[in-house]
């Protein structure tokens, strides 16, 4: 029995604005994805990356990996993506060999998560959980709108309780069983709208928890973010 992390990477990375695919921009020089594909690689437990890229970067960024210097344990396999995440994350699924028991699946996007946060969630699904997503209290208040036509106000609808909310996080970790049905499933109607493989697992009527994540495993989403990235990259340098 194995453990795998398909690494969805093909996304472009819209709101970052234009630019070369999201993954592929650097943070101190060193491209967003190979900073994933160490952190996953950090953990012990993880003998297989499978990295799913942007189409028309899979040549290139194959090149890119097979630079990299891992741990000998570890395998890394390059797929190309689909048009969406839950797609992407299908592409990456497919090409796991039979020996895989448990997955993560991590967004190329959260280049820094610490390696305690990764052996966390695969100790959590060892210990039999079979969808597990690392996650933190939430700083803001959030309210629920009707949402309206560009910027006029929207009416709120509702304020949920604060202390019962958590932000979601990856890698999360499944039974592979598991995390193939939920994306099997998907292909229905009933799997649109999920943003997260946790909330198909969810829609199976299967259990999900939550362990702590860490604010280190922020998603870099927007310009502002490349900013943190490379500060948090320099306080552990210094
Ligand atoms: N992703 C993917 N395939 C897609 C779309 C997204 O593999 N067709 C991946 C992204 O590369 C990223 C992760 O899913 O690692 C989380 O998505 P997000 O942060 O939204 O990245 P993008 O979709 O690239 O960004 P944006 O939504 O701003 O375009
Ligand atoms: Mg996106």
């Amino acid at each position: 029995s194995r453990t795998a992390a398909v690494i969805p990477a093909a996304g472009r990375g819209v709101r970052m604005g234009p630019g070369a695919p999201k993954a592929l921009r650097t943070l101190n020089g060193t491209p967003i994805l190979v900073h994933a594909v160490r952190a996953m690689a950090a953990s012990n437990a993880v003998t297989l990356v499978v990295v799913v890229a942007p189409p028309e970067d899979t040549a290139s960024v194959r090149n890119l990996l097979a630079d990299l210097v891992l741990p000998d344990r570890t395998d890394v396999l390059v797929v190309p993506g689909g048009e969406n995440r839950q797609e992407s994350v299908r592409l990456g699924l497919d090409a796991l060999p039979e020996s895989v028991t448990t997955v993560l699946v991590h967004d190329a996007a959260r280049p820094l998560v610490p390696v305690d946060t990764v052996d966390a969630v695969v100790e959590a699904v060892r210990d039999g959980a079979r969808a597990v997503v690392p996650a933190l209290p939430l700083a803001d208040t959030v309210k629920e709108v009707e949402p309206g036509p560009g910027n006029a106000p929207e009416p709120v609808v509702a304020t949920p309780e604060r202390s019962r909310l958590r932000a979601v996080q990856t890698p999360q970790g499944f039974d592979r069983a598991t995390l193939v049905r939920a994306h099997g499933a998907s292909r229905s109607p009933s799997g649109e709208g999920a943003t997260d493989c946790a909330g198909l697992v969810e829609r199976l009527g299967e259990p999900v928890v939550v362990v702590p994540g860490h604010e280190e495993a922020f998603k870099v989403t927007r310009p502002l973010d490349l900013v943190l990235a490379e500060a948090v990259l320099a306080r552990r340098r210094a």
